[in-house]
Order: C-alpha cells, then sequence, then structure tokens
C-alpha cells in the first residue's frame, strides 16, 4: 500500500500529483469506456475553461488509503460507473472493497473525519432498467461523505436506460463547474484549445517496418503470436473453427461463430461472457479519413506523444493513421454534442463554424440533425461540410474527443462439458435504416463478425463492406480467419447439480446462454447423468424467420427426453403480440410447481424490457399460486435473487 506496484510506477496519487503539478485528480470507474470518456473531457474542459491542472485516473492503478492526503485546495472526481446488478466496474473492484470495508484505513490514521480535507465531484452512469441504479456513485457519495469529505455541487446521475447518459452528463456538469469555480476560486476564461497529444512523423519507418503497429494491441502481439495470459489487456487472436447463418429471411442476420481457443490458455465455464475485439469497416475508415484530409497520408507512419506527463496514449506507436483509426477509435458511435463544439474552431469555413456551434448549444436541433440520422462522427462533418474538408483538425482533438475501440460482450452459447476448447457466439447483426438516407448505421462488432463469416465461408454475397476487415492483414501473420478475444467470468451458471430443475427465459438472442445449458444437460443425460426439468422459454417473430437453433433443440429433446421442454412464443404469427412472458403466464400452474421443487429460474437477453416484464410475471404467478400478496410475492422474489435461484445475464 501507497508504495511502488510490480511495474515500478508509484501508486500514490497524491505525490504523482504534487510531481507533476496537478490541482484536480479524476478517477474513473469504467466498464466500456464511457465514464473514462467523461472523464477525460473534464480534464479538459476542466482545463481550457478553468485552467485546472488534472490529471485522469484509472481507479485500479492506484492506492486509495492517500484519500486523506489530498489538501484541501485540491480537488477529486469521482466518475463511476454502475455495472450489472450493482456492482463495480472491474476496474474499481478493489477500490469499492476498500471504501465500503468495515475497518478502512488511510494514511494518516485519524479517526473521526478522515477525510474532512477531501474536497470531491461526483457523476454516476447508470441504467435504470436495472434495480440497483447508479449503486456505485450513491454508495462511494455517501462513504466519502461519512468519512468527513466534501462534496462540490450535486452528485450527477446519467441513465443509459432512459438513452439520456449524454444529456444528463451535460446537464449535470454545467452547476458542477460553477459550484467548483465557487469553491475552488476560478476565474473562468475563453476556453482555447490545446493538444494533449503530439504527432510526430517517422520518417524513415514505413508500414512494413518491423517495429510499426498495424492494429497490434501490444507489443507482444508485435514482436510474436499473441502469448497469454489473455484478458482485456491481451486479446488471443482465435481461428474461426465454424460460422453460420441462424436466420432465414434475407434481409436481417443472426450469425453463429465457433473460435477455437485450443492453442490458448484461455479457459470458460457455461455462462461466461466472451468479448469480441472489433475493427471498424473499411468504408466508414475510408469516410473518416477522406473528411479529415488524411487520406493521402493513411500510411504516414507516426508516433504519438503525451504532451502532458498523466497522460496516457490509448495506443501503441509508432503506428499510422490508418491503423489507429481501423482499430483504436470508436469512430461509428453517436457523436457527442460537446465534441461538435469543439470541433467548431476548426471548421474550413465560418458559414460551417456557425452551423457547428448552433449544433453544439442546441440540444433540439442537435437530436434532429444528429442524433436521430444515426450519424457518427465522419458522417457528421461531411453532412455539415458539404463537400469540404476538415483538414484544421488537430489529429489530437480526436484522440482525446473519441472513445477508445471497446471489446463488445457476448454470452457464450456453448457448453464448456461438451467442447472445451471451442467457444460459440449468437449474435444479431444491428443494422438500421434512417429514412431518406441511402447508407444505414452499422454496428461495429456485430458486422464485422458478419464479415469474418462470410469471408470465411466465402459467401457469394460479400458484406457490403467487406473492404478491409482482416486484422494483421499487412503483414499476414496468421493462417486462416480470426477474431481476437478474451473470456470474463459471469456468475450465471447452472445449478451444480443437474438434477435439480430449470426455467430459462430467452427470447432472440438472449437464448445463447441457454444453448450452452441445454448442450450440456443433453450430454449429462447421454452420459447416463440424472437431469432435471429444462423448460426453455424461446420468442422470436416467426417461426419461419428467425428460430434460431429450431432443428438443434429436435436432437436435444432427444437425448432428454421429457425432461426438455421447449416453450416458444412467435410474436408476429398473429395480429396480437405474443411474447415469452405470456406463455409464462399461460403456465403459472406448472412453474409454481417447479419453483416449488427449488427450480432456478433464468432470465438472459433485453434488459430495457422483457427482463422486467418477466419479473412482474413472475411476481403474479408466486402471489397467486401461494395466495400471498403481491408485496409478499416481490419479497419472494427479492430472495430467489439474493440466494442465486433467480438470476440474469441482460443487456441494453
Ligand atoms: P454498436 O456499434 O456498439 O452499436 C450498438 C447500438 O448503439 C446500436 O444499435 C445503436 O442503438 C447505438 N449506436 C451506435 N452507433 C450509433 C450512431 N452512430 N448513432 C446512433 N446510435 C448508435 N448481443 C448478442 O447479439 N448476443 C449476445 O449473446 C449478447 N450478449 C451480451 C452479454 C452482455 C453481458 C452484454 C453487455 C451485451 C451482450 N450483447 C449480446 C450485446 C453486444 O455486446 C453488443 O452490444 C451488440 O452486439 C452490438 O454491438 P455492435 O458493435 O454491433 O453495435
Ligand atoms: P417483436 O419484435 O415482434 O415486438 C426477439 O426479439 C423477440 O422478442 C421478438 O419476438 C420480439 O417481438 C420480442 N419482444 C419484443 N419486446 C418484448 C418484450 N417487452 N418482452 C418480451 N419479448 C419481447
Amino acid at each position: 500500500n501507497g508504495n511502488a506496484s510490480k511495474a515500478g510506477k508509484t501508486r500514490n496519487f497524491v505525490d504523482k500529483m504534487d510531481e507533476s503539478g496537478k490541482n484536480c485528480i479524476i478517477f474513473y470507474g469504467s466498464q466500456t469506456g464511457t465514464a473514462e470518456d467523461y472523464a477525460s473531457r473534464l480534464a479538459k474542459e476542466g482545463k481550457s475553461r478553468f485552467g485546472l491542472e488534472t490529471m485522469v485516473a484509472d481507479l485500479e492503478e492506484y492506492d486509495f488509503d492517500g484519500l486523506d492526503a489530498l489538501p484541501s485546495d485540491k480537488i477529486a472526481f469521482f466518475i463511476l460507473a454502475t455495472y450489472g446488478e450493482g456492482e463495480p466496474t472491474d476496474n474499481a473492484v478493489e477500490f469499492y472493497e476498500f471504501i465500503k470495508g468495515d475497518d478502512v484505513a488511510f494514511s494518516q490514521g485519524g479517526e473521526d473525519a478522515p477525510l474532512e480535507n477531501l474536497n470531491y465531484v461526483a457523476f454516476g452512469l447508470g441504467n435504470n432498467t436495472y434495480e440497483h441504479y447508479n449503486s456505485m456513485v450513491r454508495d462511494v457519495d455517501k462513504l466519502l461523505t461519512k468519512y468527513g469529505g466534501h462534496r462540490i455541487g450535486d452528485a450527477g446521475e446519467g441513465d443509459d436506460g432512459a438513452g439520456t447518459m449524454e444529456e444528463d452528463f451535460l446537464a449535470w456538469k454545467e452547476p458542477m463547474w460553477a459550484a467548483l469555480a465557487s469553491h475552488m476560486g476560478l476565474e473562468e476564461r475563453e476556453a482555447v484549445y490545446e493538444p494533449v497529444f503530439g504527432i510526430v512523423d517517422r520518417e524513415g519507418l514505413t508500414p512494413q517496418s518491423s517495429e510499426v503497429y498495424l492494429g497490434e494491441p501490444n507489443k507482444m502481439h508485435l514482436e510474436s503470436a499473441s502469448k497469454g495470459p489473455f484478458n482485456a489487456h491481451n486479446p488471443y487472436i482465435a481461428p474461426i473453427a465454424e460460422s453460420y447463418e441462424l436466420f432465414k429471411v434475407k434481409d436481417r442476420n443472426c450469425i453463429h461463430l465457433e473460435v477455437d481457443i485450443s492453442g490458448s490458455t484461455l479457459s470458460y465455464t457455461t455462462g461466461d461472457h466472451i468479448a469480441i475485439w472489433p475493427t471498424n469497416a473499411g468504408d466508414e475508415v475510408d469516410r473518416f479519413l477522406r473528411v479529415t484530409g488524411l487520406a493521402d497520408k493513411r500510411d504516414q507512419v507516426i508516433s504519438v506523444k503525451a504532451l502532458e506527463p498523466t497522460a496516457k496514449v490509448p495506443f501503441p506507436t509508432p503506428t499510422t493513421f490508418d491503423a489507429i483509426v481501423r482499430y483504436h477509435l470508436e469512430i461509428g458511435a453517436p457523436v457527442s454534442r460537446q465534441f461538435v463544439s469543439t470541433l467548431a474552431a476548426f471548421a474550413p469555413t465560418e458559414e460551417i463554424k456557425a452551423e457547428m456551434t448552433k449544433l453544439g448549444n442546441d440540444k433540439d436541433y442537435f437530436h434532429d440533425k444528429t442524433s436521430s440520422q444515426l450519424l457518427n462522427i465522419a458522417r457528421l462533418l461531411e453532412y455539415v461540410s458539404n463537400g469540404e474538408t476538415w483538414d484544421k483538425i488537430p489529429f489530437s482533438a480526436f484522440i482525446e474527443g473519441l472513445n477508445k475501440l471497446q471489446p463488445r460482450y457476448y454470452s457464450i452459447s456453448s457448453s464448456s462439458h461438451v467442447q472445451p476448447k471451442k467457444i460459440s457466439v449468437t449474435a444479431v447483426v444491428e443494422s438500421s435504416m434512417v429514412m431518406g438516407r441511402k447508407d444505414p448505421f452499422r454496428g461495429v462488432a456485430t458486422n464485422y463478425l458478419l464479415a469474418l463469416k462470410q469471408k470465411q465461408n466465402g459467401d457469394a454475397d460479400p458484406s457490403p463492406f467487406g473492404l478491409t476487415y482482416e486484422l494483421h492483414g499487412p503483414r499476414n501473420k496468421y493462417d486462416g480467419i480470426h477474431v481476437p478475444v478474451h473470456v470474463r467470468h459471469s456468475n450465471f451458471k447452472l445449478p451444480s447439480d443437474p438434477a435439480k430443475p430449470i426455467i430459462m427465459i430467452g427470447p432472440g438472442t438472449g437464448v445463447a446462454p441457454f444453448r450452452g445449458f441445454i448442450q450440456e444437460r443433453a450430454q449429462q443425460a447421454r452420459e447416463g447423468i440424472n437431469v432435471g426439468r429444462t423448460v426453455l422459454f424461446f420468442g422470436c417473430r416467426k417461426s419461419t424467420e428467425d428460430f434460431m437453433y429450431e432443428s438443434e433443440f429436435e436432437e436435444y429433446k432427444k437425448a432428454l427426453g421429457d425432461k426438455f421442454e421447449l416453450v416458444t412464443a412467435f410474436s408476429r404469427e398473429s395480429s396480437q403480440k405474443v411474447y415469452v412472458q405470456h406463455r409464462l403466464k399461460e403456465r403459472s400452474a406448472e412453474i409454481s410447481d417447479l419453483l416449488s421443487q427449488k427450480a432456478f429460474f433464468y432470465v438472459c437477453g433485453d434488459a430495457a424490457n422483457m427482463a422486467r416484464e418477466v419479473n412482474t410475471v413472475l411476481t403474479q404467478i408466486i402471489s397467486e399460486g401461494r395466495g400471498v400478496s403481491e408485496t409478499k410475492a416481490e419479497e419472494i422474489v427479492k430472495n430467489m435473487r439474493a440466494a442465486n435461484q433467480y438470476q440474469e445475464d441482460v443487456w441494453s
């Protein structure tokens, strides 16, 4: 504690702030990168508007017992995402354990109000479809106050469930800055853009030079084929063993993909998640480089240097503009209104600048022109400038203003008991048309998977932008088709006793982990193990269109016999919608009976509506079945959750 870490870097943030002349630290707890992005945006804004000298800090990289050593003229921000069922993000686990511990010991050992010198600001990122909405920021705020800390401004809360995260953040930060400026006696000045990163030409190097990164995530990958341990910092480049289409219709795709992990140290158990590290689509990369005037320089080798001692370049260099845009920046995501404001200063003409400023300032106008049109950054710049090139934007602004390209998580749809060295993914391809526009919005990772599948199978109808999807193409380091992955262990697990009955609710791709569960139980049955009732509620639009794994389920039925029951809800085959929860209700008696035998109850898929509605229906079933009040039934359901008898694997 408080000493040097293994890597020899200090874990004492107060020392580090002193050494680098900082008066502000922004800690972030981030899972998918949004909290991290907000942290760096706040750092930048604090500097340009108020002259705050800020260090952005990954919670994982520092010791927290020094929170009492931060002098009162400095400030700490906590930007904390809540993950899943009220859990801290992976990088905030240690911090959370520390601060909520029974015997928290700060470095100076003060007892009554050890944090009385601590002034802090707090913002949380959450999703109101979960019960423990924003519990991280709420808990941490309470604990910091309990130990004597002083919060400046309100603790903000952003809601991903309502889709208002960005606007919640923007609305929170203005009064926060006012409160902070008043507290610290800061004077607001005309914002000036100062790049955080410098771009250095590396003449003499070419993309073929062995030290140049062309998408390799780290040095190990550059120097050799990948080596473990494989995790969120180091993916395994997994060969794709097999891939095929699960839907029977032409206009929508759902992909089944099997990756081979036998050449790695990776392992998984049924119910875990796999992270897929995507690359951006070739035509979106081209669009970005074209509109920013970088197309001619795309293969120029550059190094990126942090101009501030505490800033971190988010990818390895030397590299090329092409590789940065293709592999490291989230160029497909919705544009943030704040970023549009920042870019206004670099508009090619005064007219375009005025339009950008209007977009940046007017929430409704921005929504009409940008969000509702599903515009990403390059599409927005293209649309606003109508053919003009944005070559005055310093490249640093993109590194600062765009998120790091994030891996996407998928519920593993195979059983580790059946195929320990092959992981399967079931992913529905994201794409949506906007009226009046030719080019659809396309999800990054799922269209990448689609292209990989098409490439591997030599499909006649290649991806609309199957241009340049190969991961380590230029050097051809790996044979065959690959995808970078790592595994994230989850608590979504079958009962340890196979004889226990299970009820699974999994419409759409929510069926993914249940395919794994059933595959496992079918195999156990074949091995002569006594397997309990295994009931799956599956829903899709039409039996003839998107009924995935239909014939496979028939095979499992052969192995499991009466133990397995598949209940289907086809939502678009009749004039009224039929959903899994309606089927569940119809079978109240059977469900009650299974629950009385201590059946495990699982829900997977859409967090926004389905999971909540299933919860409600189950509460009704319990209330009616046991003749207890709704309130009592709610309590029973809560207890089931607490005892892991009710498990959810949901996403929005
Ligand atoms: P992205 O590019 O990330 O886009 C996703 C969505 O963001 C879009 O649909 C759109 O609503 C919005 N968006 C993005 N860009 C824009 C823009 N420019 N303008 C407006 N809106 C935009 N999915 C599965 O299919 N199967 C699974 O088994 C599965 N399991 C999961 C398990 C967990 C624990 C989690 C967290 C998620 C899971 N998901 C699963 C979802 C998956 O991780 C991805 O979110 C999903 O596949 C979409 O990824 P994408 O990169 O294709 O889309
Ligand atoms: P819909 O698209 O016809 O409304 C997989 O996506 C299946 O889940 C589809 O049949 C879809 O029906 C259905 N679905 C949509 N909203 C749902 C909800 N709130 N609860 C349960 N199923 C839902």
